[in-house]
């Protein structure tokens, strides 16, 4: 019988987890909580907000379902992968143990810190008196970060102390993000180019999905705010040194440090690292799949989806590892993907936003995207259907995903089908991916 798994969420990057799961040969039955247009071609989609974790649960029920996937941070922070869990119900996800590594920053470091894991300096706040008092012994710029989750808004990299004094008083007299800002971090300011890492673990064994980059300026060149990401290609040329560093000194502490807590981690934990003069350093640690970036790296996966999925779920991750081929043919020595990535492939999702974002924007804009083939294909992240029509509903409305030999190829592929979206209220960066093969990370 076909196994029935839900993906929960709605943006880009689960309708990317859904058509991975599509391209299974156990031919799943899929379903998605609440999913979008694009998960409705190859998944059946349930009107259930993840955030309601009774009715996620009834909804399992209901269809069937002894498997899931949970995308977004919110759910997994509230403890829905526990709540699955304790009904008899595989889950890839951590629990709100887990999840917490993502939901409280300050936590996070201080696991890193025990661990000994590289981060950048810092100081938690939770009056303004005190934070504005460190802000007269610093220079800038200087980063200004929420503690708890708040939609990738609550980090500020501040230029000038005026801005960070900003940002505190946001977070702390103006609630701006609510509880998740009740507590601040005030951290040093890195530079570097950045570093994607996704490590599927089962909370014993581990191997590490392609690394990315994600380009989170709104503007070419960098410019401009922050976003959720513009775009992200895959993989990011390595050397044996950076893969060595990021294995020993990230990865292989961290999982140490939470088996050594009794906190248990079944799904995707993403390392955030900045790759700095004194090595890579972890700017945060997420308790999930990355976005956009799982569009681009799950493409290059060796090995059947839906059976990762369910060893990692199921704690069997070593089962599945040794089903596939010992090395990854043109990787870089000492990269411990063992074997999840086909590194004679590369991928690249160059996002169509609307126009404003990440300020106000404009929703319901008519919207008519050409068809998939075989190396370029449309990944659906804020859209809707209104009276049948496909409408924009979101900041980052859309992905561009393009397949290639090599990135050029890949790049080429992602913006000539982009270019083919019909709708008048989009944008996106020029610069995606380009020139990323002469930038080794
Ligand atoms: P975070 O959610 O902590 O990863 O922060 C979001 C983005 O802010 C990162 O991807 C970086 O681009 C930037 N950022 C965060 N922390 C720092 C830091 N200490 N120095 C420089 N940039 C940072
Ligand atoms: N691409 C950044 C994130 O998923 O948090």
């Amino acid at each position: 019988m076909a196994r029935k798994v839900m993906v929960i969420g709605g943006g880009g990057r689960e309708h990317a987890l859904v058509r991975q799961l599509a391209a299974s040969p156990r031919k799943p039955e899929i379903y998605a909580a609440p999913g979008n247009p694009g998960t409705a071609t190859l998944a059946c989609n349930l009107d259930v907000d993840p955030m309601d974790l009774d009715a996620v649960l009834a909804a399992c029920r209901r269809h069937g379902i002894d498997l899931a996937i949970i995308g977004p941070e919110d759910p997994l922070i509230a403890g829905l992968a526990d709540h699955l869990r304790n009904a008899g119900i595989d889950v890839f996800g951590p629990g709100h143990l887990g999840a917490r590594l993502e939901g409280d920053k300050e936590f996070a470091k201080e696991v890193m810190a025990t661990a000994g894991i590289p981060t950048p300096r810092y100081h938690a706040f939770s009056t303004v008196d005190a934070a504005l008092r460190h802000l007269d012994t610093v220079k800038p710029p200087v980063v200004v970060k929420a503690c708890g989750a708040a939609q990738g808004k609550g980090v500020a990299v501040c230029d000038s102390l005026v801005e960070a004094e900003a940002h505190i008083r946001l977070c702390l007299e103006d609630h701006g993000f609510g509880d998740a800002g009740a507590r601040i971090l005030v951290e040093e300011c890195l530079f570097g180019p950045e570093l994607s890492i996704l490590v599927v673990t089962d909370g014993q064994d581990y191997a590490l999905l392609a690394p990315s980059r994600d380009h989170k300026r709104v503007g070419d060149g960098d410019a401009g705010p922050n976003t959720g990401g513009m775009g992200a290609y895959a993989p990011v040329p390595m050397d044996s040194d950076l893969c060595h560093a990021v294995d020993t000194e990230i990865v292989a502490p961290l999982l140490a440090e939470l088996v050594r807590r009794d906190i248990p981690f079944r799904g995707v934990l993403y390392a955030g690292i900045m790759l700095t003069r004194d090595g890579p350093k972890v700017l945060e640690f997420n308790c999930r799949f990355g976005d956009p970036e799982t569009q681009v790296v799950l493409p290059l996966m060796q090995g059947d989806f839906l059976t990762l999925v369910e060893a990692t779920a199921a704690g069997n991750l070593t089962d599945f590892l040794q089903g596939l081929p010992d090395a990854e043919a043109g990787g870089p020595d000492g990269w411990p993907g063992r074997g999840m990535t086909d590194w004679n492939r590369s991928a690249v999702v160059v996002v169509g936003a609307a126009k404003g974002y990440p300020g106000k924007y404009d929703k319901h804009h008519p919207l008519a995207v050409p068809a998939d083939d075989a190396e370029a294909w449309i990944v659906h992240a804020g859209t809707t259907m209104q009276d049948g029509k496909l409408v924009t509903s979101g900041g980052r409305v859309l992905g561009a995903v393009g397949e290639g030999s090599d990135l050029a190829a890949a790049r080429a592929q992602a913006y000539a089908l982009l270019d083919r979206v019909a709708c008048d209220h989009l944008f996106h960066r020029r610069d995606i991916a380009l020139g990323a093969e002469r930038t080794s990370a």
